[in-house]
């Protein structure tokens, strides 16, 4: 950085002096070149850091005299030399006590052009949040993320109308009312997950109505059913939205109109009743998580108009309804979109059908936990994207596919407790290179494969409990060296226990 060349040009009256400047620059300017650090700044953050506890000394380049622009976590302009950026988050490793703590200096504010400060992971378990961060006022980015901040949440943040990344999650805060976010005006990205919220009533009318917000994680607020049902004139930009792990036991209506939503995600609330039709209007919705709710009834119709629907998982809900007539629906808006399919622990019932196999995007599947019957059909060999498969706890029966050996591309098959029959050869596993969890217990099924046979795969699990494997321990498992867990309970082995078995690794 050529800084010493960017001094002020000198009228030409001084250009005898100049003359001069080369000796005196010898002495001063040299071992000062580079150095780009304003000194009030550097003042700044020593007395930032002298009230701060930094057990590991992970500050030890912040010492007097030096060019702060070179300390560990300060980013400096590259020509005026301000400080733009302090980028101090704590490592997350369990074995490095590296947590910053202590008291946090008004010496900031010398900081006139900070725009980054990043705190996340620390330990300032006895303070609150500064209210003099709300005069940080060329801030656009604050991260003060599982640093372990208390109390209430000073309103001051609001003044920062520059801001657009606001993240506290995880720390002890509350507010009784976010009336302060709507003074953010350029906020795009706001996390105030596990805040206690139970007070803010206004959360929604707050945070729906918000202008340029993009992205807002609500999860785990203590937040209820919007008491007022108030219609807002709602947000087109917000694409995001997290309200996981809270109390509503229906879905807010003003949600419906917030066309802009891409990503939905309500998962551990307490949503009762059918789903509501009104999800059909988010046109773009790409994400939605409704697991682990009290959802009841069947999948309304509207939902299959969202035909950029990626991620549906409505898992741990009272679904009742027949599997076929969800795939074949599902198969006229999705079926080309569709990654991610849970329907898990639910009340489905009926067979799967062919229709399965034309999901051709469907990477993980998940059925598991229902009363599906008949048989696995075999045009699941041509899903070829899909990694997870799980239809264990069905009843399904009849025989396991041979073209499940074509899916190159799993890594976990769950097909345990079923009522699946007859004989594996190891043609269903020819192409499973990538396997490495294979549950498949209380099936009766056989697998009897050429002494010779080496698995394709290396199983972290495997399980075939009460399968019928034969009277010798199946010598194939010798070939698993990352196994950890294994499960060959009752498959009718009377052998005496071979060497390389006791060596396995599980
Ligand atoms: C300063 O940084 C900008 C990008 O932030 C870069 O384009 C420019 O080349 C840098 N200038 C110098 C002198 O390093
Ligand atoms: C944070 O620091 C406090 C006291 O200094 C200590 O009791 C607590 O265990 C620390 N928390 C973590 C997560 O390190
Ligand atoms: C805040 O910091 C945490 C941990 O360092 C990080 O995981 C998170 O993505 C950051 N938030 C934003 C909005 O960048
Ligand atoms: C900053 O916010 C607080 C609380 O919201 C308010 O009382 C104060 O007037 C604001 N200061 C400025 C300079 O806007
Ligand atoms: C949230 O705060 C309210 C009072 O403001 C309190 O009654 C409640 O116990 C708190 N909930 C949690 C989970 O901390
Ligand atoms: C919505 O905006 C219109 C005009 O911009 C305004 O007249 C109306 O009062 C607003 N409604 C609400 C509920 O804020
Ligand atoms: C959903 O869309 C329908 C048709 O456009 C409309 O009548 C209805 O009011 C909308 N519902 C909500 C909750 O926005
Ligand atoms: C669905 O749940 C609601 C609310 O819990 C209940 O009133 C309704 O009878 C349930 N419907 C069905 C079909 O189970
Ligand atoms: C299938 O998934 C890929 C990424 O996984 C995506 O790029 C592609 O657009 C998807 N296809 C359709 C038809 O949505
Ligand atoms: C499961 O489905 C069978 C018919 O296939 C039915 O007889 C049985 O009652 C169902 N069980 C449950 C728990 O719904
Ligand atoms: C599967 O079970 C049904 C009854 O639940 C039975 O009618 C059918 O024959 C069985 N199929 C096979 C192949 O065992
Ligand atoms: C077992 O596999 C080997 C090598 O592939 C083959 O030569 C042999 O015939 C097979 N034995 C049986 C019983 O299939």
């Amino acid at each position: 950085m050529a800084i010493a060349t960017m001094t002020t040009p000198l009228p030409i009256s001084f250009f005898p002096f100049l003359l001069l400047i080369p000796a005196i620059c010898f002495t001063i300017c040299d071992a000062n070149s580079n150095l780009l650090c304003i000194p009030s700044e550097r003042e700044a953050l020593l007395k930032f850091k002298n009230h701060l506890i930094d057990p590991s000394n992970r500050l030890s380049s912040w010492v007097e005299g030096g060019d702060c622009c070179k300390w560990i976590g300060v980013v400096c302009h590259n020509l005026t030399g301000h400080v733009h950026q302090l980028h101090l988050a704590a490592p997350l490793s369990p074995y490095e006590q590296s947590a910053l703590g202590g008291k946090i200096n008004p010496s900031l504010l010398e900081l006139n052009h900070l725009s980054t400060l990043d705190l996340s992971n620390n330990n300032f378990s006895s303070i609150h949040i500064p209210k003099f961060f709300g005069l940080l006022e060329s801030l656009t980015y604050l991260n003060l993320s599982r640093a372990q901040f208390q109390g209430a949440i000073p309103h001051n943040l609001g003044n920062l109308s520059k801001l657009q990344y606001l993240d506290l999650r995880g720390n002890d805060l509350k507010s009784k009312s976010l009336h302060w976010v709507s003074g953010l005006s350029s906020l795009q990205y706001l996390d105030l997950s596990y805040a206690n919220l139970s007070k803010a009533t206004d959360w929604l009318q707050v945070t729906f109505k918000h202008p340029s917000l993009l992205e807002l994680h609500l999860s785990a607020c203590v937040l209820e059913d919007d008491p007022y049902l108030i219609s807002v004139n709602s947000s087109k930009s917000l694409a995001v939205l997290d309200l996981s792990w809270n109390s509503l036991s229906s879905v807010p209506k003003s949600m419906f109109s917030l066309h802009g939503l891409v990503s939905i995600d309500l998962i551990f609330n307490s949503l009762d009743g059918p789903i509501p039709d009104y999800f059909g209007n988010i046109s773009f919705l790409e994400v939605l998580d409704l697991h682990q709710n009290s959802l009841n009834s069947s999948i309304p119709n509207s939902l299959y108009s969202l035909n950029h629907l990626r991620f549906l998982h409505l898992s741990s809900n009272k679904i009742k309804q027949d599997i076929s007539e969800i795939l074949q629906s599902l198969s006229r808006c999705c079926l080309g979109s569709l990654e991610s399919l849970n329907m898990a622990d639910n009340q489905l019932s009926g067979h799967l059908t062919y229709q399965l196999g034309q999901f051709k995007n469907l990477s993980y599947l998940s059925l598991a936990q229902n009363n599906i019957s008949g048989p696995i059909p075999s045009s699941i060999g041509e899903l070829s994207s899909l990694k997870y498969f799980d239809v264990s706890e069905n009843q399904l029966n009849g025989t396991f596919p041979l073209c499940f050996g074509q899916l190159e591309s799993l890594v976990t098959l769950d097909f345990g407790y079923n009522l699946l029959e007859g004989v594996v050869i190891e043609t269903h596993f020819s192409k499973l290179t990538r396997l490495t969890t294979l549950k498949a217990s209380h099936n009766r099924l056989r697998f009897e494969p050429n002494s010779s046979w080496i698995p394709p795969f290396q199983c972290q699990i495997i399980e075939l409990g009460h399968w019928h494997l034969g009277s010798k321990f199946p010598l194939w498992l010798k070939f698993q060296k990352e196994l950890s867990s294994l499960d060959i309970s009752h498959v009718g082995i009377s052998d005496v226990m071979p060497t390389w078995f006791v060596n396995l690794p599980t």
